[in-house]
């Protein structure tokens, strides 16, 4: 598999107070397309910033982010802006859905499928919640409504999925059934993913294990099976 992402020497440096603190010390990393890659540590460690600076959500203090050869460090922010929202999609611990709408119409909010119903059915079948696809979103339990913002995701078939922390509000029968959505739609779709957990099991779903602490990578590894949601350990 090809490289999608790479990371080279990344540092993000936050100062209070006078006092510098690195969110991110040097951290350097290959995501291949299609890959699920899953970021784990303690809290603190440096994942969400690990995210928001890879997704350009904010910006590392220095070093390279390739996007398939691409420096996204060189974009400007409207480039950026432009790149993230036809590029990558988000779920997050919270759902951010808008509770006046029906599952579908949450899916077709800003997706790339315009009328192509068939489509936005397809999505909605992966993710398990065609028999509740006219609910709206107060209808639906937290681990569905997090499947309806995986839904959403999909829906403008991004080149990669970043998930931060998205079971961390849920329990552990609901958070499988999540994980399992986004499994499933990794295999349909072949959209790259990377979760981000402070929980150990959910390392086992993954292709790309990547352990920080401090802003620091301590450890990465490869699985050569991925375990099946359902049966991970949890916590
Ligand atoms: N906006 C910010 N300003 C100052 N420090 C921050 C900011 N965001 C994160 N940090 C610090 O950077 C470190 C990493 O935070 P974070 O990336 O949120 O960790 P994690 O997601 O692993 O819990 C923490 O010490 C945190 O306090
Ligand atoms: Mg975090």
């Amino acid at each position: 598999m090809e490289n999608l992402i790479e990371l080279k020497d990344v540092t993000k440096v936050y100062k209070q107070g006078g006092i510098e603190q690195y969110a991110l010390n040097g951290v350097s990393l290959k995501i291949k397309k299609g890959e699920i890659i899953v970021i784990l540590g303690p809290s603190g460690s440096g994942k969400t910033t690990l995210l928001n600076v890879i997704s350009g959500l904010d910006h590392a203090s220095a070093g390279h982010i390739y996007y398939e050869g691409k420096d996204i460090r060189k974009y400007s922010d409207r480039k950026m802006t432009h790149f993230r929202k036809k590029n990558l999609g988000f779920i997050f611990q919270t759902y951010n859905l808008l509770e006046h709408l029906n599952v579908y119409e949450n899916v077709l909010v800003g997706s790339s499928l315009g009328g192509d119903k068939a489509a936005v059915d397809a999505i909605i079948d992966t993710v398990g919640l065609t028999k509740h696809r006219r609910k709206s979103m107060y209808q639906l339990s937290g681990g569905e409504q997090q499947r309806v913002s995986i839904a959403r995701a999909l829906a403008k078939n991004p080149k990669v999925m970043f998930g931060d922390e998205p079971t961390g509000a849920l329990d552990e029968k609901t958070g499988k059934v999540v994980l399992e959505s986004l499994v499933e739609a990794n295999e349909k779709f072949g959209t790259t993913m990377l979760i981000i957990t402070h929980n150990p099991g959910i390392a086992e779903i993954g292709d790309h294990v990547v352990v920080m602490n401090s802003g620091k990578i301590i450890n990465e590894y490869e699985n050569t099976t991925r375990t099946n949601p359902l049966d991970i350990p949890w916590g």
